[in-house]
């Protein structure tokens, strides 16, 4: 790779932000070895030398993940086979700016640091980015959009929004391939364990590992009547948060600083199975009737349902449903999903971070519009009355519940796939929603051009959960029980390879420092 010219005095260069000693792998190490080696050492690339120590490869994270996806034996192939040969590098005397800007360009997340011949470090973009940190506030301020729109702050193995291209993955899967083609528990499997599960015998030892988990402990049953009738409003967010808050301390979750995988893995595990029995079980508590304990012998979507509803849904209803979920466990460094990694950042308790995550979920600029949407379709009532109406919210500076999208400026994928789901369910409100969609989006790229709003997964998300019998209170819970999996995946990668996370803001008020006042 070029180099730059020498470094300005003062500045930070590459050696100085570098990691080292680096963790090396032989050519002909097996890959079981070598990843265990950076799971060990908690490193997301391995520098591949000869036997002049020479740095004559990288193995990194991907390729693992490139061999998972061949199907390929780890224990029997081999490092030279899947690492990238002859790898660019990186002298340790250039400027650290100019290292991430090639970093960047290039796409790679880590570089071997090498010295003449002698490999003498490894760098990586979150070693650089430590570096853009520590600018002053007044350079970087300027560059941080307002809401860090776009900005990267962490690595991760989870998924990924493509907003331009309108898709996005778990893993190295579509999410939407997967919602068509498997169910819940299996993509539950995948991101928690890297891999979708190759034979029923695996899914079915998840799937017996999950349901007992599901029902709610004594203790936590006990103060759920208490929790169902504070307020004169019921808010199901904030009920189901208590609860977890509840949950989390009864069964007394570690501080994640204190824990090891197992043991959060453990946590996670039960908290993804006991969410959606809690929200079933506060609702009905708020409505006068008995909690409905959950059934082993149903899937996620069907048991939620019949938690719900009281009797076991149509599978129609069900495999609905479940779309919906699955299409909902993860949408990349979302807002909840920042909230629960930053409170994991902490070494906080996975209930903490799952707690938070509510709260942040429930603000209607992320998960609080499907209701809303809905609520917005049955004030407009009738095809003929939607132009104006729609006209005149916008004029207003109203927002439209269920349109525009921070990352997607397309059509968001999620709303592609539930507008078939809503069709396939059928139902009298899909024709008019169609017909709202349209307009809204002509009225929206004529009264905010070059804005790209589109619908995005909360317009047909209310439709499909209407249609299946979920009552609008629950829409936005419904899709917390299946983000509590995605949070919780990011919680475990979060603790993995944890750093505390804080930023810095630039102060822009009155000059400090002014002397005190006195009290008049
Ligand atoms: C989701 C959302 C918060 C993303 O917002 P964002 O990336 O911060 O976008 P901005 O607030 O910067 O909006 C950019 C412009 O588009 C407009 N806009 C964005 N979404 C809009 C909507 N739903 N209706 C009308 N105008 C909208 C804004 O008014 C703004 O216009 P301006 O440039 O004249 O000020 C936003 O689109 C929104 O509020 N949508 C409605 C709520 C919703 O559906 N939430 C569920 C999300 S999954």
């Amino acid at each position: 790779m070029p180099d730059t010219p020498t470094p300005a005095p003062g500045e930070r260069t590459v050696a100085d932000v570098m990691s080292h000693p680096v963790v090396t792998a032989q050519p002909a190490e097996t890959l079981a070895v070598a990843a265990e080696r950076m799971r060990e050492r908690r490193v997301g690339s391995v520098v591949v030398i000869d036997h002049d120590e020479r740095a004559i490869g990288i193995l990194t994270e991907r390729d693992m993940i490139r061999l998972a996806a061949a199907g390929s034996d780890s224990s029997s192939a081999k490092v030279s086979e899947w690492m990238t040969g002859d790898p660019d590098t990186i002298s340790p005397d250039i400027e650290a700016r100019a290292a991430f800007a090639l970093l960047a360009e290039k796409g790679y997340r880590h570089i071997p640091v090498v010295d003449g011949q002698r490999l003498v470090g490894i760098v990586s973009m979150r070693d650089l980015m430590r570096v853009a940190m520590i600018q002053p506030a007044a350079a970087q301020a300027h560059e941080m959009p307002k809401g860090l729109e776009g900005v990267v702050v962490a690595d991760t193995t989870v998924g990924d929004v493509r907003g331009l291209e309108g898709f996005y993955h778990y893993r190295q899967y579509s999410a939407v391939d997967l919602a068509r083609s498997r169910p819940l528990e299996d993509v539950w499997y995948l991101l928690f364990k890297g891999r979708l599960p190759e034979r029923r015998a695996e899914r079915e030892t998840f799937m017996a590992d999950i349901a007992p988990r599901r029902v709610i402990p004594p203790a936590v049953a006990d103060v759920l009547p208490a929790i169902a009738r504070s307020g004169d409003t019921f808010v199901p967010l904030d009920a189901l948060r208590t609860a977890v808050s509840q949950y989390a301390a009864t069964l007394g979750f570690r501080a994640s600083h204190d824990t090891d995988d197992a043991e959060l893995r453990d946590n996670a595990m039960s908290t993804c199975a006991v969410v959606p029995t809690l929200i079933c079980a506060l609702w009905r508590l708020r409505q006068g009737f008995e909690p409905i304990e959950p059934r082993a012998d149903l899937a996620y979507a069907a048991n939620y349902l019949y938690m719900m509803q009281g009797a076991e849904p149509p599978p129609g209803h069900a495999a609905a449903v479940e779309k919906y979920l699955i299409s909902t466990i993860d949408h990349g460094f979302n807002a909840s999903t920042f909230t629960a990694r930053v409170i994991t950042s902490t070494g906080a308790d996975l209930g903490a971070a799952v707690v938070g995550a509510i709260g942040a979920l429930s603000g209607p600029l992320h998960g609080g519009a499907p209701s809303r949407a809905l609520q917005m379709l049955e004030e407009i009532g009738t095809a003929d009355r939607a132009e104006a109406w729609l006209r005149a919210a916008v004029e207003r500076g109203d927002r439209l519940m269920g349109f525009g999208h921070r990352v997607y400026k397309t059509d968001d994928p999620r709303s592609l796939m539930l507008r078939e789901v809503a069709d396939s369910l059928g139902g009298d409100k899909m024709e008019l929603a169609r017909h709202i969609e349209a307009t809204a989006v002509r009225v929206l790229d004529e009264l905010k051009p070059g804005r790209r709003l589109y619908t995005n997964v909360e317009f047909y998300a209310g439709i499909v959960m209407d249609r299946c019998g979920i009552p609008p209170e629950l829409f936005t819970p419904t899709f917390s029980a299946s983000r509590t999996i995605g949070w919780c995946t990011h919680i475990l990668e979060q603790a993995a390879d944890n750093r505390l996370i804080r930023p810095s803001a630039q102060y822009v008020g009155p000059p400090p420092p002014q002397p005190v006042p006195p009290i008049a």
